[in-house]
């Protein structure tokens, strides 16, 4: 138990280019995933998916983020447009962790994107087990449909982050967390 509390007050997103290799084994992204898949879910709908980027996919993935860039802005540099193609290559794994809420007779769609969120910070905390670091982001391109369509999203699928998976370069510093009297409240009649 003490361990578990030491990991979920000691876990620290760290910037994507500071993940470093090499990248989780696949037995580990087997495990990654797993957590990932393991969260509270009403209506068991798994209302969520995960696209693995990694190796040489994360640039073929970038290409595409190149090129909707260049779409948005023709008149970009092409220096820019080629940071764009790195996207996605900053750390050794990247997952996608999709949405895929949609309406439903029974199970609200809020509901289902909050799966969604808790599949992507169990994925975050599962890293951290492994002795990983991650960054979740979304950046402009979870949001760009020319993105999403080269990436095999459906039409009502959403990127609820691209959970950015690498080693740690050090000691994580915290930041300043909210105070508990201003986020808690105790309810009384
Ligand atoms: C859904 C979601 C999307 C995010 N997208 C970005 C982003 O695009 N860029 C960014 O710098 N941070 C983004 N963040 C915040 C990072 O995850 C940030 O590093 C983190 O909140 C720091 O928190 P920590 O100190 O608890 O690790 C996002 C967070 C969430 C929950």
């Amino acid at each position: 138990m003490t361990d578990a509390l030491e990991l979920l007050t000691t876990r620290r997103s760290f910037k994507a280019v500071e993940l470093t290799g090499p990248a989780p084994s696949a037995a580990e992204l087997d495990t990654l995933l797993t957590v990932a898949s393991r969260v509270p879910d009403h209506g068991k709908l798994a209302p969520w998916r995960f696209i693995v980027f990694e190796g040489e996919a994360r640039y073929a993935a970038g290409g595409a983020i190149a090129a909707a860039f260049a779409a948005k802005y023709p008149d970009a540099k092409p220096e820019h447009v080629d940071a764009e193609r790195q996207r996605l290559a900053r750390a050794p794994l990247v997952v996608a962790v999709v949405s895929r809420a949609a309406p439903h007779v029974k199970i609200p769609e809020w509901e289902q994107v909050l799966s969604a969120g808790a599949a992507a910070m169990n994925l975050v905390l599962a890293a951290h087990a492994l002795g990983y670091a991650a960054n979740w982001i979304t950046e402009w391109y979870a949001y760009d449909r020319r993105v999403l369509d080269a990436l095999g999203l459906a039409p009502r699928e959403r990127i609820a982050g691209f959970i950015h998976i690498g080693k740690p370069p050090g000691k994580a510093e915290d930041r300043p967390r909210p105070p508990l009297s201003d986020i808690a409240t105790r309810f009384s009649a």
